[in-house]
């Protein structure tokens, strides 16, 4: 079992936002994108008991991580984790099915995996939400150009510094992107720690 320091602290904040947001009353699914070590959906799984939550990880001892939290927990309401690649089309997202998932959550993820990553998660999200389903991201972000404050500026600077194709990407950027996908930015949640919470909402077909 991995145990990262910033997930136990935003875990919290970020099921009070999950609590807020989705429908406790009835059967849902959902899939998290780029899991990491499992902390996040057994808390969240813990607390949103009618949700079957589906992790997925890139990074194979990220994997085995989210193994050992689920045979910690025995959930029956979290799924055996699948490989994905956020970068992949969804047909390549271990099996996940178009329009099956009411909600995909993911955490930290954007600024720190190159842009294909952040697009293949918007194409991806587009297609294996149900219409009316939900896209939560949580991370820091730029607004209109400008990253504030100085503290995430410098988190920017070191991310490039460690990959160029990494950093803060600018929520107006993710706006057009999840256009094209059929989603549209429902609600902006400011966090603690300079973070936010985006949701983003598929449009509905009719
Ligand atoms: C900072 S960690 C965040 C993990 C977890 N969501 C959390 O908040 O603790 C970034 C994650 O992005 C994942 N990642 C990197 N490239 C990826 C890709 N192509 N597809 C899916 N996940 C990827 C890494 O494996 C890593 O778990």
């Amino acid at each position: 079992m991995l145990s990262a320091a910033a997930a136990e602290r935003n875990k919290e904040p970020i099921l009070a936002v999950l609590l807020e947001n989705v429908n406790t009353g009835r059967p849902l699914r959902a899939l998290e994108v780029s899991s990491g070590t499992g902390q996040h959906v057994t808390h969240f799984a813990q607390a949103l008991r009618n949700v079957m939550w589906q992790p997925s990880e890139y990074d194979r001892q990220s994997l085995a991580s989210i193994e050992a939290y689920r045979a910690r927990y025995q959930l029956n309401n979290v799924m055996p984790a699948i490989y994905l690649d956020a970068s992949l089309p969804h047909q390549y997202w271990g099996g996940v099915q178009p329009e099956t998932m009411d909600l995909v959550v993911n955490i930290n993820m954007i600024h720190i995996s190159p842009m294909a990553c952040t697009e293949g998660l918007f194409t991806g999200a587009g297609a294996v939400l149900k219409p009316r389903g939900l896209l939560l991201t949580y991370g820091p972000y730029a607004v209109n150009g400008q990253i504030t404050p100085q503290s995430n500026i410098e988190f920017d600077y070191s991310l490039r510094q460690r990959n160029p194709e990494w950093g803060l990407r600018d929520i107006s950027f993710l706006c057009a992107l999840a256009q094209r996908n059929g989603l549209f930015l429902e609600k902006m949640v400011d966090m603690p720690a300079n973070n936010k919470c985006l949701l983003f909402r598929k449009e509905s077909l009719v």
